[in-house]
């Protein structure tokens, strides 16, 4: 289990979409896959990640549905499709690759959704509300889609600046931690080679 690095906007990666998740040659992979997804987002506060996220050129994302404060269900999608779509509204947006970003973003209000689950199994997820909108949050990322590209053209034109200097914000985060990452594991590395 490890928290991965979650890749940032202008990271080429999530620009590309994902590719078609072959059930049978991931099953063996996809416990360690999904427990990192799991480990990342929860170190980053977050309620959804999307595999691609995280480097892996996979058509496969998780949700986290709160039920209540304490109550709560992780849903994997494998090869998720937005089948039916209904309503509209707006509300606040973010991600973990563009940290600190928020936006009134449009977004349907009820979904359903055909995707394989984490047992390979076919299955019909219909959702409002939050959970509709963090579904379609995710598929979008899968598409090489960020929320960013759904705001309105007034308010694209208006965060470009503001993109430009965050991307360089973020790509200096990660630079140090990595370098504090390397540190810190420094002699087990040494040893390994
Ligand atoms: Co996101």
């Amino acid at each position: 289990m490890a928290i991965r690095r979650i890749c940032k906007y202008g990271d080429k990666i999530l620009r590309k979409k994902t590719k078609q998740v072959d059930f049978k040659t991931v099953k063996k992979e996809l416990k360690s896959i999904l427990k990192d997804m799991l480990e990342t987002m929860e170190a980053a506060k977050g309620i959804g990640l999307s595999a691609n996220q995280i480097g892996l050129d996979l058509k496969l994302a998780i949700v986290r549905y709160r039920k209540s404060e304490e109550e709560f269900e992780d849903i994997v999608i494998i090869n998720p499709e937005i089948v039916e779509q209904s309503g509209s509204s707006v509300s606040e947006e973010g991600c973990l690759s563009l940290p600190g970003l928020f936006a009134k973003t449009k977004r349907f209000t009820k979904v359903k959704v055909l995707a394989l689950n984490e047992k390979g199994l076919p299955v019909e997820l219909v959702a409002e509300g939050l959970l509709a909108k963090a579904f379609q949050h995710e598929i979008d990322h899968l598409n090489g889609i960020l929320f960013i590209d759904k705001l309105p053209f007034i308010t694209k034109i208006k965060l470009k600046p503001v993109l430009r200097k965050l991307k360089k914000e973020w790509a200096k985060i990660d630079e140090s931690k990595q370098r504090k990452g390397n540190r810190a594991t420094g002699d087990r590395v040494t040893s390994e080679r």
